[in-house]
């Protein structure tokens, strides 16, 4: 693996390019290559067993295309599979939990964190789990948001509905006195301002792409693989027809127009 190699990034789908903007924005100079698996998105509503098994097959795709280090952008991916990838592949491999994690530790005075995210993510305990390991006293409260998903792939954002519904999602928050709230999921930046409105200025949202942006740069810089090239050359797969992804990834990407390329994984 040669520092002027790519970085792997894969997702469920459309979602983890909220994490390839971050990344773009931080490492400027490096190349990258995306896979959306859009032909089995969601992975927030399915086993683990599942999602681990097209984990592993991204994962793999990536590693063909001669990556030198692979960003798990997908929250219910990184939440239940980022284990199995690290001990699979060559190169080091980067979720997004753990960046979320420390981010939030470190933006929260009370250590009383929500986390919201895909009932996979969720029911894996992840974000909780690894919360009250970095710091034994953190009160956490965890809420799946499964109507979020397909409210950003609509491009419904704001509203009445939108606030509505992350009202509802958002309540426990108030009650548990949050003041930090983990966005454990690849949409959810885009809600940013609806979830800031209902839930207020006093809680700080913690984007997980972004935190995994900046310890990709650690990351980089700890393994001396930081590409010596000024011009990145990025290339986006998806597993499903690109035609509706190219449409959708313009509201991720602020109106950047992809040119995606299908291609098969597994069975
Ligand atoms: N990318 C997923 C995540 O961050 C959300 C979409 C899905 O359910 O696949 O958890």
């Amino acid at each position: 693996v040669t520092s002027n190699a790519p970085i792997g990034i894969f997702d469920s789908g459309i979602g983890g390019l909220t994490v390839f903007s971050a990344i773009k924005k931080r490492l400027p100079n490096e190349s990258l290559v995306y896979l959306g698996d859009t032909a089995r998105v969601p992975y927030g509503t399915k086993s683990a067993e599942t999602v681990v098994r097209y984990s592993r097959e991204n994962a793999a795709f990536l590693e063909e295309k001669g990556v030198k280090a692979i960003v798990v952008a997908c929250n219910t991916a990184s939440a239940v599979a980022l284990d199995d990838l690290r001990q699979r592949c060559r190169v080091p491999v980067l979720g997004v939990v753990e960046p979320g994690v420390r981010a939030a530790l470190a933006a929260s005075q009370a250590k009383r964190i929500g986390v919201i995210g895909t009932r996979a993510t969720i029911a894996s305990d992840a974000y909780g789990s690894m919360l009250c390991e970095l710091h034994s006293d953190a009160r956490v409260v965890s809420v799946a948001c499964p109507l979020f998903v397909p409210l950003v792939e609509e491009g419904w954002l704001t509203g009445e509905i939108v606030e509505e519904i992350t009202k509802r999602y958002c309540a426990e928050f108030e009650y548990a006195r949050v003041d930090t709230l983990i966005l454990g999921c690849t949409h959810y930046p885009l809600l940013k301002d609806a979830i800031a409105k209902v839930i207020g200025p006093n809680v700080t949202l913690v984007d997980s792409g972004e935190a995994a942006a900046v310890a990709l740069k650690f990351l980089i810089d700890d393994e001396g693989i930081a590409s010596t090239g000024t011009v990145a050359d990025d290339r986006l797969f998806v597993t499903d027809v690109p035609g509706q992804f190219e449409s959708v990834a313009r509201r991720f990407l602020g109106g950047m127009m992809p040119t995606a390329k299908r291609v098969s994984l597994g069975s």
